[in-house]
């Protein structure tokens, strides 16, 4: 046995026990004529001791222990004579009798405790170590509990867990794949799955009608800070459902998790058309954790020869709480982030609202106080706030304002980490018009089932159909979606025409699952949820890398192996591959 108890188990109840304990060393101190060691393990941290006078040999043993050293050691119990209250070991050390030093360790690169000094490419680099570390570990075990409690919770709900393959064949999710050469059939490639979709859509026609999938998808797209490029679903579909049964059901999973992983019992899920949400947030996932809603001058504000509004095609306002004990140096650094590439604003207009109930606003010379009093109105403002406004065309002015909010957000500190606030935002669009191809492009994905209400302008106004489309959002991440699909060979026919594919190209991309279609299809509908965005809503990081094992860095590659990497010429040869690098 190499060991009888783990590193974080020991308390003062056992006081003399004979114990073997095994670990890594964290760290030693001498102090004269004894050694103290901190030995580590994943489950806690406990001293040893060693007298020089009880044990010089020994002593000097441990002495010579370097960071990292991994060990196993005998000893006895004792109760610390100085105690660490914050530790849960922080009683007892172990006096120890024998040491057995299982293997040494070079110095590692970086300190391995809570706040180190590595930096981020080479904890990533070492990947391995890093995951030592108390807070990775914990962001770790985190994940396995959201996992585990989502199996119970599917389980109970009577939701087979099934895999389906990974080496597929292209799923349109909007993003690129990620290709396969097949060495078998020369010239043919696999594509990795981005999600399950059509996969899960077929156990639905086979009558599998509850299934999901803890599930890794791949998707060749550009990284942030909650973007992977394969990452976790915990993807889900349901038979004989409508769309209400399925935000019920799924409602019913993260209340589960937030009461089994956290603790919190969550209140009802509002609700909010895509509609609504665009205009009085500019985004699809507002964080409804705090107001600032936008309001829209247009009709007060234009026709004072302001150039700027009279052009424009929509003037919103947001109003900012307290917000006139902003300094004019800080309006000017607001102005200069709505300024900045991302955003793309040209200016931010501002009118403060003095005490006295007077106006002071960045347009006086177009705006009296009679006219500036009407948008005061127009956003319910109070002496003391202020009220910022963009202009110009709809869609690029409720977007910027949406970066604007969101940054006054974080600016006042109204984003409280500890409050989550989950949104259905409801009824999306079915279709979206994409520029650069010049054509309809779907939504969510082309299996999703247009509003039946709406059907009637799939032919004369299609980019004004609504899909049964939802997606669940928490604090302003967007952790899942999904749809009601379409069961329907013919429907789903015509939606790859009003798509631009050619009954060739539907036939041989989507064949298989037209075809199940005639097999008796039930109405069905699903849902996914980004398992790693949970991951870091629940731990309460922006980034979901520290909630992935070994994750990759921005710009696609794990630095820890290496990847991706060159394959030599003889691999390429088997599968009929040539490279052709443009220099
Ligand atoms: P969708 O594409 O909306 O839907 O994906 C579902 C959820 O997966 C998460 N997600 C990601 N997480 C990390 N890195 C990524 N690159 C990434 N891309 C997506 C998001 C998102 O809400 N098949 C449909 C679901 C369905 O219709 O049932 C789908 O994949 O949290």
């Amino acid at each position: 046995m190499y060991r009888s108890h783990r590193n974080g188990e020991l308390r003062i109840a056992d006081i003399n026990k004979e114990v073997k304990l095994c670990g890594w060393v964290q760290k030693s101190r001498d102090l004269g004529g004894m050694t103290f060691l901190d030995l580590r393990d994943r489950y806690g941290i406990t001293q040893l001791v060693f007298n020089i006078e009880s044990n010089k040999e020994l002593c000097e043993q441990a002495r010579k222990l370097g960071r990292e050293f991994v060990i196993q050691i005998s000893g006895t119990v004792r109760e610390r004579s100085s105690k660490n209250k914050n530790i849960p070991t922080g009683e007892i050390e172990i006096e120890v009798n024998s040491l057995e030093v299982l293997n040494s360790s070079k110095t590692p690169p970086f300190t391995i405790e809570d706040n180190t000094d590595g930096g981020d490419e080479l904890r990533m680099k070492y990947r391995y170590l890093d995951l030592r570390r108390n807070p990775v570990k914990e962001n770790l075990v985190l994940r396995h509990k959201i996992g585990l409690a989502t199996r119970n919770y599917m389980n109970n709900m009577e939701f087979l867990e099934i895999e389906t393959p990974f080496l597929i064949k292209s799923t349109p999710e909007g993003a690129r794949d990620f290709v396969v050469p097949s060495r078998m059939n020369s010239g043919e490639f696999y594509a990795l799955p981005q999600s399950p979709q059509t996969f899960k859509q077929l156990l639905m026609v086979s009558g599998y009608d509850r299934y999901f999938q803890i599930v890794k998808c791949f998707r060749d797209e550009d990284l942030r800070a909650d973007r992977q490029p394969e990452f976790t679903q915990i993807d889900c579909e349901m038979a004989f459902v409508e769309q209400e049964d399925i935000l019920q059901t799924f409602e019913g999973l993260i209340k589960n998790l937030f009461s089994e992983v956290k603790g919190i019992k969550l209140s009802e899920v509002e609700r909010m058309t895509y509609a609504e949400a665009m205009r009085d947030y500019g985004s699809d996932k507002p964080d409804t954790r705090f107001g600032m809603k936008f309001n829209y001058i247009t009709d007060v504000a234009k026709g004072k020869d302001f150039k700027i509004f009279d052009e424009a095609e929509s003037i919103i306002a947001i109003n900012v709480e307290g917000g006139n004990s902003l300094t004019r140096k800080q309006i000017d650094k607001i102005t200069d982030y709505v300024k900045t590439p991302q955003v793309g604003a040209k200016g931010l207009i501002y009118s403060r609202i003095n005490e006295d109930g007077s106006f002071k606003s960045s347009v006086d010379k177009f705006f009296n106080q009679e006219e500036l009093a009407k948008w005061a109105e127009a956003c319910d403002s109070k002496p003391g706030d202020l009220i910022f406004v963009l202009s110009g065309d709809e869609a690029s002015t409720q977007s910027q304002m949406n970066d604007l909010r969101l940054h006054l957000g974080n600016l006042f500190e109204l984003r409280d980490p500890d409050t989550f606030n989950p949104l259905w935002v409801l009824d999306f669009p079915l279709l979206e018009w994409d520029e650069d191809s010049n054509r309809f492009h779907a939504m969510h994905h082309p299996f999703t089932s247009p509003k039946k209400e709406d059907f009637h302008l799939l032919e004369s106004d299609p980019g004004k159909v609504r899909a049964n489309a939802y997606d669940l959002v928490i604090n302003g991440v967007e952790i899942g979606g999904g749809s009601i699909r379409i069961h329907d060979r013919d429907i789903q026919s015509r939606m790859f025409d009003l798509l631009g594919f050619t009954k060739e190209e539907a036939e041989a991309q989507f064949g298989f699952l037209m075809s199940a279609f005639e097999y008796g299809a039930p109405p069905h509908g699903g849902i996914a949820f980004g398992f790693d965005r949970i991951c870091s809503i629940f731990g309460g990081s922006e980034s979901i890398r520290d909630y992935i094992a070994f994750p990759k860095n921005n710009s696609g590659r794990d630095v820890m192996i290496d990847a991706p990497a060159k394959v030599d010429n003889q691999q390429l040869d088997e599968l009929s591959l040539k490279l052709n690098l443009k220099a």
